[in-house]
């Protein structure tokens, strides 16, 4: 049974396992909508993935995990004997529902390694590692935002960017954790939130997850970053990651790398907060990550209305990459490793 710890400023789960089935609140419809999506297979999970129902890195992989433990169940019911062949296709729909966050890979592969070692029924035992995989990240939440909280002297404000919270992971937040363990501890009075565009992330969650949690907060546009660090306003800009290189660069949601050019600039610290979950040892650094382009229509519309002229075309990458070089910290539930680079990943992965 999953073990759901609610602490100050901590009151939304997105992603949970009820009696048989995956429920999932559906993102799309936020602020306005608290909407919540049943699902029973892994097929609707990919598609769930694929549009953004559920989104963000560690949630995505929550989700996976548990889609996986659905097919596995019904691949062994449909075909006793060969069900981890057939097994094998789900996962594939799965694992192709987004390219870039490397915590959906992590997930899945923890689930098919246990579906080859199982013996007889995998329903359980998947089940019960799917619970693992979300506990685990609730708790890597909460370790996070004492280790991020501890890096912050008494301040103002802080910037964020994308979504990063609740809805993001299985609860807590990662850089949204830091930031709601900072402000329980009086660290920070104020919070900035990019809008986040095109999807916005930040209007439509990150806001939010703050109102919900009583944060005092100011949404702003993503070009206004920039001038609220000249003004002195923020000590730090926290964010998440989708996939970490080994030599410490960091894929997070596209507007991120312009906020760290602009935070050195400002003399602004950087800090990036992600499970270990999140490091991708297997890519050397920042030019191997995959960047997932999405639809030019996220660009060109805003709510289904059109806002370009017809016949302009818009191009739209979901992610970019920051040089291990702009990141002042980075925050793991295995500890804080500043100026990250590859030995000092190699040391705490290992550890
Ligand atoms: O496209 P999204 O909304 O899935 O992108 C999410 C992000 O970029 C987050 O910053 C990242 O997943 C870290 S969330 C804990």
């Amino acid at each position: 049974m999953l073990k759901i710890i609610m602490s100050q400023h901590d009151s939304i789960r997105a992603v949970e396992w009820k009696d048989n089935h995956l429920v999932l609140l559906d993102q799309r419809k936020l602020p306005h909508n608290e909407q919540f999506v049943q699902l029973y297979s892994a097929e609707d999970t990919a598609d769930a993935i694929r549009n953004m129902v559920v989104r963000g890195a560690p949630a995505i992989g929550i989700a996976a995990a548990y889609a996986a433990a659905m097919a596995a169940r019904k691949c062994y019911k449909q075909y006793p004997q060969d069900w981890r062949k057939r097994l094998s296709v789900e996962i594939d729909l799965l694992q192709n529902s987004r390219p870039t966050a490397v915590n959906l890979m992590w997930a899945l592969k923890r689930m098919c390694d246990l579906a080859d070692a199982v013996d007889g029924d995998p329903e359980e035992p998947l089940l019960a590692l799917a619970q693992q995989i979300h506990q685990d990240d609730i708790n890597a939440n909460y370790r996070m935002g004492e280790l991020g909280s501890a890096l912050i002297q008494p301040s103002h404000g802080v910037l964020t960017h994308c979504n990063t919270g609740s809805l993001a992971t299985g609860g807590y937040g990662t850089a949204l954790g830091v930031i709601r363990s900072a402000y329980s501890s009086g660290k920070i009075e104020h919070v900035y939130a990019d809008e986040t565009r095109p999807w916005w992330q930040g209007s439509r969650l990150t806001a939010w997850e703050l109102v919900k949690d009583k944060i005092p907060a100011h949404l702003l546009c993503d070009g206004a970053a920039a001038h609220l660090m000249k003004l002195g306003k923020v000590s730090w800009v926290i964010v998440g990651s989708d996939r970490i290189a080994a030599n410490g660069d960091v894929a997070n949601k596209i507007g991120t790398y312009s906020l760290a050019v602009n935070a050195r600039y400002h003399g602004v610290k950087f800090m990036v907060v992600a499970p270990t979950s999140t490091i991708d040892l297997a890519t050397s650094n920042g030019n191997g990550i995959p960047i997932e382009e999405r639809s030019q229509d996220e660009v060109l519309n805003v709510s289904n209305q059109r806002i370009a002229a017809h016949h302009t075309q818009a191009w739209n990458p979901a992610f970019d990459v920051t040089p291990a070089a702009l990141v002042d910290a980075l925050v793991t539930e295995k500890g804080v490793v500043l100026n990250p680079n590859a030995a000092k990943i190699a040391a705490l992965m290992a550890s």
